[in-house]
């Protein structure tokens, strides 16, 4: 079979590392690189031989690509990928699928009509430690998480869209999402969300209501009836720790993306992934692109969607200081009496079409 001629949209910071893992393996072609900086385009583009473009319609019309990748920011979402879905084509979208909520909706929408293949990088699926995690403490094992603490504490990401809301749509919904979903993995879906965020003006100006929030803090409750926290900073000045500790019955244990410790129950032990998740999200979608068969894609769009209702549910619970339900996975966003008095529900929007691709 020939190559599977993958076109990148976004060359930035995420785009050069699925260039790198792409470039290594056999049976892929880098045929285009496409940035609306021609700069960037140029520099991720030579480095593995593909054409320098400068937007997803050149890409469709000169590169010809059986699939593509769209690495651009949070706000960049929507028109992109309504072309390349027009053009019938699979596609890997970067996480979070867009800085706000009915954008993803929409996005989600238009894969599902379109019916393509589709992956997307929350890779922290793909560690083998959470998968281990999940046996030890998940839904249906002998001891269930009755606990969990998700942590992202960090500092400001050094690009200019990172701390604008408009931008990212704040570091729950563009960083910690990786944790929300690693807490849904092990925990089940979320049914109510409630918040608090804090500003110490190192995002930027504290009385600047574009600016993301410094600090957030919330409280989830599963549909099990679990419960966990989530601490999510941006004041230091480098990653300090990013994960989640989770406690079930007689045991405890600590998930960061380059290990698990387990730090209660049984013998202490250290489990280092035995794959390389930033690689294997990229072979999964190879592989299922090869194959026509999305089963082998961990994180699909609809998937990544719900953990992005959850991530949206935190920044609306901290906005509003209201509680916010969620109606599980698939649910439109139906109050569940779990808990506390639910304030707002989250609807889905009204359907549409996404923007068209000119941009
Ligand atoms: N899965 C992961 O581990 C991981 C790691 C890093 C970043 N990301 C995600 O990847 C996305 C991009 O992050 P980044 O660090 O690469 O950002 P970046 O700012 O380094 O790069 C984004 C690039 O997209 C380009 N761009 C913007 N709008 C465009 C458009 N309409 N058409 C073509 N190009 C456009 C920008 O010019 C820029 O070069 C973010 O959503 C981020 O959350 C994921």
């Amino acid at each position: 079979m020939s190559a599977l001629r993958i076109a990148l949209v976004g060359a930035g910071g995420v785009a050069q590392r699925h260039a790198r893992v792409l470039a290594g393996f056999d049976d892929v072609e880098l045929v285009a690189v496409a940035d609306v900086d021609p700069a960037r385009a140029a520099e991720v583009a030579g480095a593995v031989g593909a054409a320098a473009l400068g937007s997803v319609d050149e890409v469709l019309e000169r590169a010809r690509p059986d699939a593509v990748y769209v690495c651009v920011p949070p706000f960049a979402h929507g028109a992109i990928e309504g072309a390349v879905l027009a053009a019938g084509l699979p596609m890997f979208v970067e996480k979070p699928l867009a800085a706000d909520l009915p954008t993803a909706e929409r996005l989600a929408a238009a894969v599902a009509d379109a019916g393509v293949i589709t992956a997307t990088g929350y890779h922290w699926r793909h560690l083998d430690t959470l998968a281990h995690l999940r046996e030890q403490v998940g839904e249906g094992s002998a001891s269930p998480a009755v606990a969990a603490a998700g942590h992202w504490v960090g500092k400001v990401a050094p690009v200019g869209w990172w701390a604008q809301r408009s931008g990212s749509g704040g570091q729950v919904v563009e960083q910690a999402t990786h944790v929300v979903d690693a807490l849904r993995v092990l925990m089940g879906e979320v049914v109510s969300v409630q918040a608090l965020a804090a500003r110490a003006g190192v995002a930027g100006p504290a009385d600047d209501d574009g600016v993301i929030d410094d600090a957030v803090v919330a409280l989830l409750r599963f549909a099990s009836g679990a419960v966990a926290t989530l601490e999510v900073s941006c004041v230091a000045d480098r990653l300090v720790r990013a994960g989640v500790s989770v406690s079930a019955a007689g045991a405890a244990w600590v998930l960061e993306e380059d290990r698990l410790t387990r730090v209660a129950g049984g013998d202490a032990e250290v489990r280092v992934p035995a794959v390389d998740a930033r690689v294997a999200v990229d072979r999964a979608f190879v592989d299922a692109v090869r194959a026509g068969d999305p089963s082998l894609v961990a994180v699909d769009v609809a998937e990544a969607l719900r953990t992005h209702r959850v991530a949206c549910a935190v920044v609306e619970a901290a906005a509003t200081g209201r509680v916010v339900a969620l109606g599980g996975a698939d649910g439109p966003g139906a109050a569940v009496g779990v808990g506390g008095t639910v304030d707002v529900v989250l609807t889905r929007p009204a359907g549409g079409a996404l923007a068209p691709a000119a941009r």
